[in-house]
C-alpha cells in the first residue's frame, strides 16, 4: 500500500512539475507583454496581432491584452504582467501621462519597456520609442490641405475647420504642430478662415480619438457658423474623427447636390476611411503601415532581451520629460484616390475585396 501511495505522489509531483514548466518562464521561452489601447479601431488589432505573430515566430511567448480605451484596465493588466513574469514590456498607452508608478514597478523588477506608436512620459524607465515620424504625418496632412485648394497658387480664401486628437496623447501635439505648421501661414493671410474661430489645440482636440465627440462638435460648429456659407475642409487627425465629422456634413447635405463635401484628411488607412475614399467622401489618410511598426518593437524586444543596443534613427526628438527616448521614426505615406492602390493593395496590406 506505502508503495503504491509513493507512486501515487511521485506521479501527481510530476505532473505539477510538467505543468509548471509548461507555461510561463518555465516553458524557457521569454514572455512578451503587449499592452494595446482598445479594439475599437481596426489599427490597434492590427498592430497587436502583427507583433504576436512575429514574436511568437520568433519564439517567444506573447501576453497581449486590450484596455478598450481604460487607464485602470490597462494599469492593472501591465501590473498582472509584471507580476506573473513578463520579461519585457511593449506599450500603446491610452494616457501617456498615467503610468509612472506601473513602470516603476516594472523597473523594480527589470523588466525592460518599450514604448509602442505612442510615447509614455514622466519615467525614466522607457528603454525605446518605435514609431512614425509624427511631425510628418501632420505636415502631410495639412500639406494636402494646401496643395488641394491650390493655396500656394493664390487661390483662395476658404473655410477651414481643425480637429486634433487626444489631449493625453503625445503624437497629438506632433500632428496638429505639423499640420500647422503648414496651415498657419495661410490663416495669417487670410487666405483659409477659421469661422468657429477655434485654433488653439486645446480649443480643437478630441479626448480618446473619440469619433461621436467629433461629430458632436462638428454638428455645432455647422449650427454656429456654417447656416450661410461652406465649410472647404477640414484637418483631420485620424480616420476615427474623419468618419464622425463626415457623418456630422452629411446630415446637414453636404455631399448631395450642390453641396460639396469639404477635404477632410485622416490617419492610419483603416477600412472604412478607405472605402469612405473609394466612394468620394474622405478625402486622404495617412498611412502608417503597422507590419513594419511591429517588425521595428520586435526588433527592439529582440536587442533589450539579449543586453544589446537596438537600432535607433532618432535620438533627440522624443523628451517625455525626464528624458529624451532613443526612437526609431518609420515614415508615413499620405494616401488619396489617386496612390490607394499602390500603397495598400500593391503592398499587400489589403486585398481588392476587403475594400468592396
Ligand atoms: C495615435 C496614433 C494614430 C491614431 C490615434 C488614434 O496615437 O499615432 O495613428 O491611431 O492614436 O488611435
Amino acid at each position: 500500500m506505502k508503495r503504491i501511495v509513493k507512486f501515487v505522489t511521485a506521479l501527481i509531483t510530476l505532473a505539477l512539475i510538467v505543468s509548471v514548466a509548461s507555461c510561463g518562464k518555465n516553458s524557457g521561452k521569454k514572455i512578451v507583454g503587449i499592452a494595446m489601447p482598445t479594439q475599437s479601431s481596426q489599427r490597434w488589432i492590427q498592430d497587436g496581432g502583427n507583433m504576436k505573430k512575429i514574436l511568437e515566430d520568433r519564439g517567444y511567448q506573447v501576453d497581449l491584452q486590450y484596455a478598450e480605451d481604460s487607464i485602470d484596465a490597462q494599469v492593472a493588466q501591465l501590473e498582472n504582467m509584471i507580476t506573473k513574469g513578463a520579461d519585457c514590456l511593449v506599450i500603446a498607452s491610452i494616457d501617456g501621462e498615467t503610468l509612472t508608478n506601473t513602470l516603476q514597478k516594472a523597473a523594480d523588477a527589470k523588466i525592460p519597456v518599450i514604448a509602442y506608436d505612442r510615447l509614455i512620459r514622466n519615467s525614466e524607465h522607457v528603454s525605446y520609442y518605435a514609431t512614425f515620424d509624427n511631425f510628418l504625418v501632420g505636415v502631410q496632412q495639412g500639406g494636402y490641405i494646401v496643395d488641394k485648394l491650390g493655396l500656394a497658387d493664390g487661390k483662395g480664401p476658404f473655410n477651414i475647420e481643425i480637429f486634433a486628437g487626444s489631449p493625453d496623447d503625445n503624437n497629438a501635439y506632433f500632428f496638429f504642430n505639423g499640420a500647422m505648421s503648414k496651415l498657419q501661414p495661410y490663416i495669417d493671410s487670410k487666405m483659409l478662415v477659421v469661422k468657429s474661430g477655434q485654433i488653439e489645440f486645446d480649443k480643437v482636440a478630441t479626448l480618446r480619438w473619440d469619433g461621436a465627440t467629433a461629430q458632436q462638435r462638428m454638428d455645432n460648429i455647422l449650427t454656429a457658423h456654417y447656416t450661410s456659407s461652406n465649410v472647404d475642409a477640414i484637418l483631420s487627425p485620424y480616420d476615427g474623427i474623419s468618419i464622425g465629422i463626415l457623418s456630422s456634413l452629411k446630415s446637414v447635405g453636404y455631399g448631395s447636390g450642390s453641396k460639396k463635401l469639404p477635404i477632410v484628411t485622416g490617419q492610419d488607412a483603416e477600412l472604412p476611411s478607405v472605402k469612405s475614399m473609394i466612394a468620394g467622401e474622405q478625402t486622404q489618410t495617412v498611412f502608417k503601415d503597422t507590419r513594419t511598426l511591429a517588425k521595428r518593437a520586435a526588433d527592439m524586444v529582440d536587442s533589450v532581451l539579449k543586453g544589446e543596443d537596438a537600432e535607433v534613427n532618432d535620438t533627440k526628438t522624443y523628451d517625455n520629460g525626464i528624458k529624451v527616448v532613443p526612437s526609431y521614426l518609420e515614415s508615413p505615406v499620405s494616401v488619396d484616390i489617386n496612390n490607394y492602390k499602390e500603397a495598400l493593395i500593391d503592398t499587400g496590406y489589403y486585398t481588392e475585396d476587403q475594400l468592396k
